[in-house]
């Protein structure tokens, strides 16, 4: 009988040793919480796909923020869902629109205390439901990238601290960049979502915020194709240069191989978006009875750090820094 004597066992005999050599540990400082703030909403309202999440009122925002902080999540990432969409999604822009309005009174509360993102994109506001201006039955990369510069401008005038581009637009950091720098903002950051796929797990975040694209449409032309992976890597690139201070990779679990890629290829911070389907799945399952869903949202969030997020938005922040405490 030969008995081994490489033994990796021994490294997991007990809780004290497991953790004495575990590489990755969550953080809540590591997460981003996304938030849905919502016009003429006089309370919070529970958003139907995704149980535990809901969108706000200004007021029931800054108190979910609250909640947040108290939990040592400080970072949060704003979706604004205005009462009436328009062709061009003008209210996404306007001084007075959702997101600005919601912007200056949570920065008027919470300060430095609280890193603000605001996602830039205008599917939210238009009323056919895509991320740009539609021209001839397509999404015209240009004049849309002129309004993100100009969404970017509203949104920092109004004291955000990153600006989110999640439209994937040619030259969209560029332009935005250059439009933050003209307005005196250049210590407004961009947080850029590099490398997104056009997926179905985004299906229950539609219904947050209120977005059905016209005719059936999808967004096949202009979100990343799931059968490519170099292609995600030169959009990384592209956005590094010009001039995005973050990369992220969406969705996050079924990327996991380009997310470590991106993260190789990179000396900027990556995060990582567990999106809408992601959280959706868990708790659907969790409430059939087939998974015990704390312990499979912190087996996941935990492959997405290991993978190489530094950041990651979930909306499992709240309840997963309450677990990890
Ligand atoms: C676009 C945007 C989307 C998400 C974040 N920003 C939807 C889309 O691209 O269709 C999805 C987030 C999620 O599913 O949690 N504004």
């Amino acid at each position: 009988m030969s008995f081994p004597t490489q033994r990796p066992r021994r490294l997991r005999s007990t809780p004290a040793i497991r953790d004495l050599f575990s590489e990755v540990d969550l953080s809540p400082r590591d997460f981003i919480a996304p938030m849905f703030v919502r016009e003429a909403l006089s309370d919070r309202r529970e958003i139907s796909t995704l149980p535990g999440v809901f969108q706000h009122s200004i007021d029931s925002l800054k108190k979910e923020i609250e909640e947040h902080l108290q939990s040592d999540v400080r970072a949060v990432m704003l979706f604004g869902i205005p009462e009436i969409k328009d062709a061009n999604g003008s209210a996404a822009w306007s001084e007075d629109g959702i997101a600005q309005l919601a912007i200056r009174e949570v920065k008027a509360t919470f300060g430095s205390d609280l890193v603000l993102f605001a996602d830039l994109c205008l599917d939210e506001y238009t009323s056919h439901g895509h991320c740009g201006v539609v021209e001839r039955g397509s999404v015209d990369n240009d004049k849309t990238i002129e309004l993100y510069g100009k969404i970017a401008v509203a949104q920092a005038d109004a004291g955000v601290d990153f600006v989110a581009p999640s439209g994937m637009m040619d030259g969209q950091v560029a332009r935005i960049r250059n439009a933050l720098d003209s307005a005196n903002h250049s210590g407004v950051g961009v947080l850029a979502y590099s490398v997104k796929f056009a997926s179905s797990l985004y299906g229950p975040f539609r219904g947050a915020v209120e977005v059905e694209i016209a005719d059936g449409g999808d967004r096949k032309g202009y979100q990343q194709d799931f059968r490519r992976s170099t292609e995600a890597l030169f959009e990384a690139m592209l956005d590094e240069s010009e001039g995005a201070d973050i990369l992220m990779v969406k969705p996050a679990l079924t990327y996991l191989d380009i997310l470590a890629k991106v993260k190789a290829m990179t000396n900027l911070p990556v995060a990582a978006y567990q999106v809408s389907g992601e959280y959706a799945m868990i708790r659907a399952a969790e409430a059939a009875g087939y998974i015990d869903g704390p312990a499979v949202a912190i087996e996941q969030l935990t492959a997405i750090k290991r993978a190489g997020a530094d950041l990651i938005l979930t909306y499992f922040a709240k309840q997963v820094a309450g677990q990890i405490r």
